[in-house]
Protein backbone atom coordinates (compact mmCIF):
# COMPACT_ATOMS: atom_id res chain seq x y z
CA UNK A 1 0.00 0.00 0.00
CA UNK A 2 2.87 2.70 0.88
CA UNK A 3 4.55 2.05 -2.56
CA UNK A 4 1.43 3.26 -4.06
CA UNK A 5 1.72 6.18 -2.94
CA UNK A 6 5.32 6.91 -4.45
CA UNK A 7 6.44 10.60 -4.12
CA UNK A 8 5.10 11.21 -0.24
CA UNK A 9 6.63 11.29 3.03
CA UNK A 10 3.96 12.05 5.63
CA UNK A 11 1.76 9.50 7.55
CA UNK A 12 -1.30 10.39 5.41
CA UNK A 13 -0.04 11.01 2.20
CA UNK A 14 0.25 14.14 0.18
CA UNK A 15 0.34 14.67 -3.69
CA UNK A 16 3.97 15.25 -5.10
CA UNK A 17 2.53 18.85 -6.81
CA UNK A 18 2.54 20.09 -3.34
CA UNK A 19 6.07 18.82 -2.99
CA UNK A 20 7.31 21.03 -5.36
CA UNK A 21 5.04 24.03 -5.52
CA UNK A 22 6.13 24.51 -1.29
CA UNK A 23 8.22 27.75 -0.96
CA UNK A 24 9.59 26.72 1.81
CA UNK A 25 11.29 24.58 -0.15
CA UNK A 26 13.54 26.84 -1.92
CA UNK A 27 17.13 25.14 -1.24
CA UNK A 28 19.08 26.13 1.28
CA UNK A 29 22.01 28.25 0.42
CA UNK A 30 25.30 29.41 2.19
CA UNK A 31 23.62 33.00 2.82
CA UNK A 32 21.03 31.14 5.57
CA UNK A 33 24.01 30.15 7.68
CA UNK A 34 25.19 33.60 8.63
CA UNK A 35 25.64 34.93 11.60
CA UNK A 36 24.46 38.38 12.73
CA UNK A 37 26.31 41.15 11.59
CA UNK A 38 27.09 42.29 15.27
CA UNK A 39 27.83 39.01 16.41
CA UNK A 40 31.36 37.80 17.21
CA UNK A 41 30.43 34.35 17.86
CA UNK A 42 32.25 31.99 15.90
CA UNK A 43 33.80 28.36 16.24
CA UNK A 44 37.24 27.95 17.01
CA UNK A 45 39.17 26.35 14.75
CA UNK A 46 35.89 25.14 13.23
CA UNK A 47 36.89 26.16 9.77
CA UNK A 48 39.82 24.34 9.66
CA UNK A 49 37.44 20.74 10.53
CA UNK A 50 34.64 21.96 8.41
CA UNK A 51 36.75 22.12 4.96
CA UNK A 52 38.31 19.12 5.81
CA UNK A 53 34.69 17.66 6.21
CA UNK A 54 35.73 15.43 9.31
CA UNK A 55 34.11 14.96 12.80
CA UNK A 56 35.44 17.26 15.05
CA UNK A 57 37.84 14.89 17.34
CA UNK A 58 39.85 12.88 14.93
CA UNK A 59 41.23 11.14 17.96
CA UNK A 60 37.93 9.05 18.66
CA UNK A 61 37.28 8.06 15.16
CA UNK A 62 40.25 5.75 15.75
CA UNK A 63 38.42 3.37 18.43
CA UNK A 64 35.64 2.78 16.37
CA UNK A 65 33.85 -0.04 19.03
CA UNK A 66 31.24 0.97 21.17
CA UNK A 67 32.99 1.06 25.06
CA UNK A 68 32.84 2.48 28.15
CA UNK A 69 35.62 2.33 31.01
CA UNK A 70 34.79 -0.73 33.21
CA UNK A 71 32.94 1.81 36.24
CA UNK A 72 31.07 3.60 33.65
CA UNK A 73 30.37 0.72 32.19
CA UNK A 74 28.48 -0.31 35.88
CA UNK A 75 26.48 2.85 35.63
CA UNK A 76 24.76 2.13 32.16
CA UNK A 77 21.95 -0.35 32.32
CA UNK A 78 22.09 -1.01 28.63
CA UNK A 79 19.07 0.02 26.51
CA UNK A 80 16.19 0.29 27.06
CA UNK A 81 16.42 0.93 30.85
CA UNK A 82 13.50 0.37 33.07
CA UNK A 83 13.46 4.03 34.06
CA UNK A 84 13.51 4.72 29.82
CA UNK A 85 10.25 2.75 29.80
CA UNK A 86 8.32 4.65 32.49
CA UNK A 87 9.04 7.78 30.87
CA UNK A 88 8.53 6.80 26.90
CA UNK A 89 5.03 5.79 28.61
CA UNK A 90 4.58 9.07 29.96
CA UNK A 91 5.78 10.77 26.46
CA UNK A 92 2.84 9.00 24.63
CA UNK A 93 0.64 9.58 27.84
CA UNK A 94 1.32 13.01 27.31
CA UNK A 95 0.97 12.76 23.52
CA UNK A 96 -1.92 11.17 23.42
CA UNK A 97 -3.74 13.20 25.81
CA UNK A 98 -2.88 16.32 23.51
CA UNK A 99 -3.54 15.05 20.24
CA UNK A 100 -6.24 12.24 20.56
CA UNK A 101 -3.87 10.06 18.65
CA UNK A 102 -2.26 6.78 20.26
CA UNK A 103 1.69 7.74 19.10
CA UNK A 104 3.45 9.95 17.09
CA UNK A 105 4.98 8.40 13.61
CA UNK A 106 8.30 10.08 14.18
CA UNK A 107 9.88 11.86 17.18
CA UNK A 108 13.02 14.59 17.13
CA UNK A 109 14.71 13.91 19.99
CA UNK A 110 17.90 16.72 20.73
CA UNK A 111 20.67 15.15 22.10
CA UNK A 112 23.33 17.20 24.69
CA UNK A 113 26.72 16.03 25.48
CA UNK A 114 26.49 17.05 28.76
CA UNK A 115 23.14 15.66 29.44
CA UNK A 116 24.62 12.61 28.10
CA UNK A 117 27.03 12.10 30.13
CA UNK A 118 25.61 13.29 33.44
CA UNK A 119 22.36 10.92 32.63
CA UNK A 120 24.18 7.91 31.40
CA UNK A 121 22.99 7.93 28.25
CA UNK A 122 19.38 8.54 29.32
CA UNK A 123 18.21 10.31 26.10
CA UNK A 124 19.82 7.53 23.59
CA UNK A 125 17.60 4.97 26.53
CA UNK A 126 14.62 6.58 25.45
CA UNK A 127 15.38 6.69 21.57
CA UNK A 128 15.56 3.08 21.87
CA UNK A 129 12.72 2.06 23.69
CA UNK A 130 10.54 4.01 20.48
CA UNK A 131 12.51 1.71 17.93
CA UNK A 132 12.10 -0.87 19.94
CA UNK A 133 15.72 -2.20 19.74
CA UNK A 134 17.82 -3.71 22.64
CA UNK A 135 21.45 -3.13 23.30
CA UNK A 136 22.87 -5.06 25.78
CA UNK A 137 26.53 -3.42 26.98
CA UNK A 138 28.18 -6.51 28.50
CA UNK A 139 27.81 -8.03 24.85
CA UNK A 140 27.90 -4.70 22.55
CA UNK A 141 24.69 -6.22 20.86
CA UNK A 142 21.74 -4.51 19.35
CA UNK A 143 18.79 -6.56 18.75
CA UNK A 144 15.24 -6.22 17.75
CA UNK A 145 12.37 -6.51 20.59
CA UNK A 146 9.31 -8.37 18.94
CA UNK A 147 6.60 -6.75 17.82
CA UNK A 148 4.64 -8.94 19.74
CA UNK A 149 6.21 -8.09 23.41
CA UNK A 150 6.34 -3.97 21.77
CA UNK A 151 2.69 -3.73 21.45
CA UNK A 152 2.94 -0.96 18.98
CA UNK A 153 4.54 -0.07 16.21
CA UNK A 154 8.28 0.77 15.92
CA UNK A 155 7.97 4.63 16.04
CA UNK A 156 10.54 6.52 13.75
CA UNK A 157 13.38 8.88 15.49
CA UNK A 158 15.43 11.89 14.41
CA UNK A 159 18.77 12.73 16.56
CA UNK A 160 19.30 15.97 16.20
CA UNK A 161 23.20 16.16 18.35
CA UNK A 162 24.58 19.30 19.74
CA UNK A 163 28.01 20.07 18.40
CA UNK A 164 29.25 18.55 21.41
CA UNK A 165 27.90 15.31 22.03
CA UNK A 166 29.17 14.79 17.84
CA UNK A 167 32.80 15.78 19.02
CA UNK A 168 32.61 13.35 21.94
CA UNK A 169 30.35 10.48 21.10
CA UNK A 170 30.75 9.20 17.83
CA UNK A 171 30.42 5.77 19.33
CA UNK A 172 27.36 6.50 20.47
CA UNK A 173 26.43 8.25 16.83
CA UNK A 174 27.27 4.86 15.13
CA UNK A 175 25.38 2.87 17.78
CA UNK A 176 22.60 4.74 17.58
CA UNK A 177 22.10 5.33 13.52
CA UNK A 178 23.50 1.43 13.30
CA UNK A 179 19.95 0.90 15.53
CA UNK A 180 18.00 2.91 13.28
CA UNK A 181 18.99 1.16 10.28
CA UNK A 182 18.30 -2.35 11.72
CA UNK A 183 14.88 -1.54 12.23
CA UNK A 184 14.62 0.27 9.07
CA UNK A 185 15.82 -3.54 7.52
CA UNK A 186 13.53 -5.44 9.48
CA UNK A 187 11.10 -7.25 7.11
CA UNK A 188 8.07 -5.96 8.92
CA UNK A 189 4.74 -4.70 8.02
CA UNK A 190 4.99 -0.97 7.57
CA UNK A 191 2.48 0.48 10.00
CA UNK A 192 3.90 -1.63 12.77
CA UNK A 193 7.45 -0.23 11.79
CA UNK A 194 7.58 3.56 11.15
CA UNK A 195 10.58 3.81 10.42
CA UNK A 196 11.16 0.98 7.20
CA UNK A 197 7.35 2.82 6.31
CA UNK A 198 9.63 6.37 5.88
CA UNK A 199 12.47 5.07 4.66
CA UNK A 200 10.98 3.50 2.10
CA UNK A 201 9.31 6.53 1.09
CA UNK A 202 12.34 8.48 1.12
CA UNK A 203 14.36 6.66 -1.45
CA UNK A 204 11.09 7.41 -3.67
CA UNK A 205 11.26 11.11 -3.07
CA UNK A 206 15.06 11.26 -2.91
CA UNK A 207 16.15 8.81 -5.34
CA UNK A 208 18.48 6.90 -2.68
CA UNK A 209 19.31 4.00 -1.37
CA UNK A 210 17.11 2.43 1.77
CA UNK A 211 20.22 2.31 4.17
CA UNK A 212 20.85 5.74 3.25
CA UNK A 213 17.05 6.78 3.30
CA UNK A 214 17.76 4.83 7.04
CA UNK A 215 19.82 7.85 8.29
CA UNK A 216 18.42 9.98 11.08
CA UNK A 217 21.36 10.97 12.92
CA UNK A 218 22.08 15.17 12.41
CA UNK A 219 24.35 17.86 13.48
CA UNK A 220 26.30 20.98 12.55
CA UNK A 221 29.33 20.53 10.08
CA UNK A 222 32.42 19.54 11.76
CA UNK A 223 33.72 22.51 13.83
CA UNK A 224 30.47 24.06 13.65
CA UNK A 225 28.46 24.60 16.91
CA UNK A 226 24.96 25.41 17.46
CA UNK A 227 21.71 26.72 14.99
CA UNK A 228 22.85 30.23 15.50
CA UNK A 229 19.03 30.80 16.03
CA UNK A 230 20.17 32.63 19.57
CA UNK A 231 23.10 34.97 18.31
CA UNK A 232 20.36 36.33 16.24
CA UNK A 233 18.14 36.68 18.50
CA UNK A 234 20.56 38.40 21.28
CA UNK A 235 21.73 40.28 18.46
CA UNK A 236 18.07 42.31 17.78
CA UNK A 237 19.03 42.45 14.07
CA UNK A 238 17.01 39.25 13.00
CA UNK A 239 13.85 39.92 10.01
CA UNK A 240 11.59 36.71 11.05
CA UNK A 241 10.89 33.20 12.06
CA UNK A 242 11.62 31.92 8.65
CA UNK A 243 14.96 33.21 8.07
CA UNK A 244 16.15 31.57 11.63
CA UNK A 245 14.36 28.06 10.46
CA UNK A 246 16.62 28.25 7.22
CA UNK A 247 19.37 28.73 9.41
CA UNK A 248 18.39 25.65 11.31
CA UNK A 249 18.02 24.13 8.43
CA UNK A 250 21.73 24.68 7.05
CA UNK A 251 23.34 24.30 10.39
CA UNK A 252 22.16 21.03 11.68
CA UNK A 253 21.69 19.37 8.79
CA UNK A 254 24.61 17.19 8.18
CA UNK A 255 24.15 13.62 8.37
CA UNK A 256 26.44 11.20 10.05
CA UNK A 257 26.12 7.58 8.52
CA UNK A 258 28.03 4.47 10.12
CA UNK A 259 28.63 2.97 6.52
CA UNK A 260 30.85 6.08 5.93
CA UNK A 261 32.13 7.33 9.45
CA UNK A 262 33.98 10.18 9.93
CA UNK A 263 32.43 12.69 7.46
CA UNK A 264 29.69 14.63 8.29
CA UNK A 265 27.88 15.00 4.93
CA UNK A 266 25.51 17.94 3.48
CA UNK A 267 22.16 16.30 3.31
CA UNK A 268 19.78 19.03 3.51
CA UNK A 269 16.50 17.55 1.77
CA UNK A 270 17.28 14.54 3.57
CA UNK A 271 17.18 16.20 6.98
CA UNK A 272 14.14 18.67 6.00
CA UNK A 273 12.24 15.30 4.47
CA UNK A 274 13.05 13.36 7.90
CA UNK A 275 11.50 16.98 9.54
CA UNK A 276 7.94 16.63 7.95
CA UNK A 277 7.42 13.33 9.51
CA UNK A 278 7.58 14.63 13.42
CA UNK A 279 5.08 14.99 15.39
CA UNK A 280 6.48 15.08 18.42
CA UNK A 281 9.88 17.24 19.86
CA UNK A 282 11.73 15.93 22.85
CA UNK A 283 14.73 17.53 24.74
CA UNK A 284 16.43 16.64 28.02
CA UNK A 285 17.41 18.70 30.59
CA UNK A 286 19.37 17.39 33.90
CA UNK A 287 17.86 20.22 36.50
CA UNK A 288 20.91 19.18 39.06
CA UNK A 289 22.99 20.84 36.53
CA UNK A 290 20.87 23.68 35.40
CA UNK A 291 17.57 25.00 36.86
CA UNK A 292 15.72 25.87 34.07
CA UNK A 293 15.48 26.08 30.04
CA UNK A 294 14.93 30.01 30.49
CA UNK A 295 18.26 30.44 32.31
CA UNK A 296 20.60 29.99 29.09
CA UNK A 297 20.13 30.34 25.09
CA UNK A 298 20.81 27.02 23.46
CA UNK A 299 17.59 24.87 24.20
CA UNK A 300 15.80 27.14 22.47
CA UNK A 301 18.50 27.55 19.74
CA UNK A 302 18.23 23.99 19.31
CA UNK A 303 13.84 23.69 19.14
CA UNK A 304 13.25 22.37 15.87
CA UNK A 305 9.20 23.09 16.65
CA UNK A 306 8.12 25.61 14.62
CA UNK A 307 10.41 24.97 11.94
CA UNK A 308 8.54 21.13 11.96
CA UNK A 309 5.51 22.97 11.54
CA UNK A 310 6.50 25.51 8.33
CA UNK A 311 7.90 21.92 6.70
CA UNK A 312 4.70 19.79 7.34
CA UNK A 313 2.20 19.84 4.81
CA UNK A 314 -0.69 19.31 6.98
CA UNK A 315 1.21 22.61 9.11
CA UNK A 316 0.46 20.65 12.31
CA UNK A 317 2.90 21.62 15.29
CA UNK A 318 4.13 19.01 16.99
CA UNK A 319 3.69 18.49 20.33
CA UNK A 320 7.01 19.89 22.16
CA UNK A 321 7.96 18.08 25.00
CA UNK A 322 10.76 18.29 27.83
CA UNK A 323 12.28 15.31 29.98
CA UNK A 324 13.54 16.51 33.07
CA UNK A 325 15.91 14.42 35.43
CA UNK A 326 16.77 15.33 38.77
CA UNK A 327 18.46 12.43 40.75
CA UNK A 328 16.34 12.69 43.79
CA UNK A 329 13.12 12.96 42.41
CA UNK A 330 13.82 10.73 38.82
CA UNK A 331 12.50 12.38 35.81
CA UNK A 332 9.43 14.09 34.73
CA UNK A 333 7.69 14.81 31.46
CA UNK A 334 6.23 18.77 30.96
CA UNK A 335 4.96 20.53 27.99
CA UNK A 336 7.57 23.25 27.19
CA UNK A 337 4.64 25.41 28.12
CA UNK A 338 4.03 23.78 31.29
CA UNK A 339 7.26 24.55 31.80
CA UNK A 340 8.24 27.86 30.96
CA UNK A 341 5.21 29.08 32.69
CA UNK A 342 6.53 26.94 35.70
CA UNK A 343 9.73 28.49 35.48
CA UNK A 344 8.47 32.42 35.05
CA UNK A 345 6.14 31.92 38.10
CA UNK A 346 9.01 30.56 40.10
CA UNK A 347 11.31 33.18 38.86
CA UNK A 348 11.15 36.47 37.12
CA UNK A 349 7.66 36.84 37.88
CA UNK A 350 8.05 35.76 41.56
CA UNK A 351 8.63 39.16 44.23
CA UNK A 352 10.84 36.77 46.23
CA UNK A 353 13.49 35.86 43.44
CA UNK A 354 13.75 39.31 42.06
CA UNK A 355 13.56 40.97 45.03
CA UNK A 356 16.75 38.80 45.84
CA UNK A 357 18.44 38.72 42.59
CA UNK A 358 18.29 42.59 42.60
CA UNK A 359 19.01 42.87 46.30
CA UNK A 360 21.92 40.89 46.91
CA UNK A 361 23.38 40.14 43.16
CA UNK A 362 25.12 42.61 40.57
CA UNK A 363 24.38 40.86 37.76
CA UNK A 364 20.21 40.70 39.15
CA UNK A 365 19.06 43.04 35.85
CA UNK A 366 21.61 40.85 33.75
CA UNK A 367 19.63 37.68 34.59
CA UNK A 368 16.16 38.91 34.67
CA UNK A 369 16.97 40.70 30.87
CA UNK A 370 18.91 38.04 29.91
CA UNK A 371 15.92 35.08 30.85
CA UNK A 372 13.33 37.31 29.05
CA UNK A 373 14.87 37.34 26.08
CA UNK A 374 15.10 33.25 26.44
CA UNK A 375 11.48 33.85 26.73
CA UNK A 376 11.13 35.60 23.85
CA UNK A 377 13.44 33.30 21.95
CA UNK A 378 11.15 30.15 22.70
CA UNK A 379 8.14 32.04 21.47
CA UNK A 380 9.84 32.46 18.19
CA UNK A 381 10.81 28.53 18.26
CA UNK A 382 7.80 26.80 19.38
CA UNK A 383 5.25 29.22 19.70
CA UNK A 384 4.78 28.07 23.08
CA UNK A 385 4.81 30.82 25.54
CA UNK A 386 1.49 32.44 26.73
CA UNK A 387 1.35 35.95 25.93
CA UNK A 388 0.04 36.35 29.77
CA UNK A 389 4.08 36.27 30.59
CA UNK A 390 5.00 38.55 28.53
CA UNK A 391 1.92 40.61 30.19
CA UNK A 392 3.11 40.29 33.86
CA UNK A 393 6.46 40.81 33.25
CA UNK A 394 5.70 43.92 31.75
CA UNK A 395 3.69 45.17 35.00
CA UNK A 396 6.72 44.27 37.19
CA UNK A 397 9.55 45.46 35.39
CA UNK A 398 8.29 48.67 32.77
CA UNK A 399 4.79 49.99 33.80
CA UNK A 400 5.76 50.34 37.52
CA UNK A 401 7.93 53.39 37.41
CA UNK A 402 9.85 52.83 40.80
CA UNK A 403 11.29 49.22 39.37
CA UNK A 404 11.67 50.72 36.33
CA UNK A 405 13.90 53.25 37.70
CA UNK A 406 15.67 51.19 40.17
CA UNK A 407 16.90 48.49 37.27
CA UNK A 408 17.32 51.56 34.89
CA UNK A 409 20.02 53.21 37.59
CA UNK A 410 20.95 49.73 38.55
CA UNK A 411 22.47 48.52 34.99
CA UNK A 412 21.37 50.79 32.26
CA UNK A 413 22.65 48.42 29.24
CA UNK A 414 20.58 45.42 30.78
CA UNK A 415 17.99 47.48 31.19
CA UNK A 416 18.42 48.27 27.51
CA UNK A 417 18.20 44.86 26.64
CA UNK A 418 14.96 43.81 28.62
CA UNK A 419 13.47 47.12 26.74
CA UNK A 420 14.55 46.11 23.28
CA UNK A 421 12.97 42.80 24.38
CA UNK A 422 9.49 44.14 25.47
CA UNK A 423 9.38 46.30 22.40
CA UNK A 424 10.42 42.78 20.01
CA UNK A 425 7.42 40.45 21.63
CA UNK A 426 4.73 43.21 21.45
CA UNK A 427 6.11 44.66 17.82
CA UNK A 428 5.96 40.66 16.49
CA UNK A 429 3.11 39.86 18.66
CA UNK A 430 4.41 37.08 20.55
CA UNK A 431 3.02 39.53 23.75
CA UNK A 432 -0.32 40.74 22.41
CA UNK A 433 0.54 44.25 23.55
CA UNK A 434 -1.60 47.29 23.45
CA UNK A 435 -0.95 50.36 21.35
CA UNK A 436 -0.10 52.33 24.49
CA UNK A 437 1.77 49.41 26.29
CA UNK A 438 4.24 49.60 22.63
CA UNK A 439 4.03 53.70 22.78
CA UNK A 440 5.07 53.78 26.23
CA UNK A 441 8.19 51.59 25.30
CA UNK A 442 9.08 53.26 22.45
CA UNK A 443 9.02 56.26 24.44
CA UNK A 444 10.97 54.73 27.03
CA UNK A 445 13.91 53.86 24.53
CA UNK A 446 13.86 57.55 22.83
CA UNK A 447 14.59 58.52 26.74
CA UNK A 448 17.10 55.78 27.22
CA UNK A 449 18.88 57.00 23.99
CA UNK A 450 19.07 60.74 25.24
CA UNK A 451 21.07 59.68 28.50
CA UNK A 452 23.62 57.99 26.31
C1 LIG B 1 26.10 20.07 25.19
O1 LIG B 1 26.13 19.51 26.26
O2 LIG B 1 26.03 19.42 24.16
C2 LIG B 1 26.08 21.57 25.16
C3 LIG B 1 25.96 22.27 26.34
C4 LIG B 1 25.95 23.67 26.32
C5 LIG B 1 26.03 24.35 25.11
C6 LIG B 1 26.13 23.64 23.94
C7 LIG B 1 26.17 22.24 23.95
MG1 LIG C 1 26.07 22.65 19.71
Amino acid sequence: MWEEKGLTNTPGGVSPERVLTTTKNKPITIEDDKLPPSSKLGSPGGDILHKKGNIGNTALLRSYVVGHPEDERKKMDGFPSPSSQDIVEKMLKKFKQITKRPYPACVIFTIWGTDNIHTYGKTMAQIFELLGVKYTVEEDELELVPLEHLRRPRIDCVVACSGAFRDLFINQMTLLDRAIKMVAEAKEAPEMNLVRKHSFQLTQELNMSMREAASRVFSNAAGSYGANIAAWIKSNEWEGEIQLQRQYLARKCYVFNSDKPAVMEYKSDLFRATLRNCELTVQGIDCDELLSITDVPHFYDADPTKLIQSLRFDNERPVCLLVKTTRKHGEDVLTISESIRLDAMSKILSPNYYEDILSHNDEGVRTISNCMRNILGWSVTSGEVDTMIFEIAYGIYMDDNVMQKRIREKDETSFRHLLATFLRAGEMRYWDATRDKLEKLRALKKFTETLQ
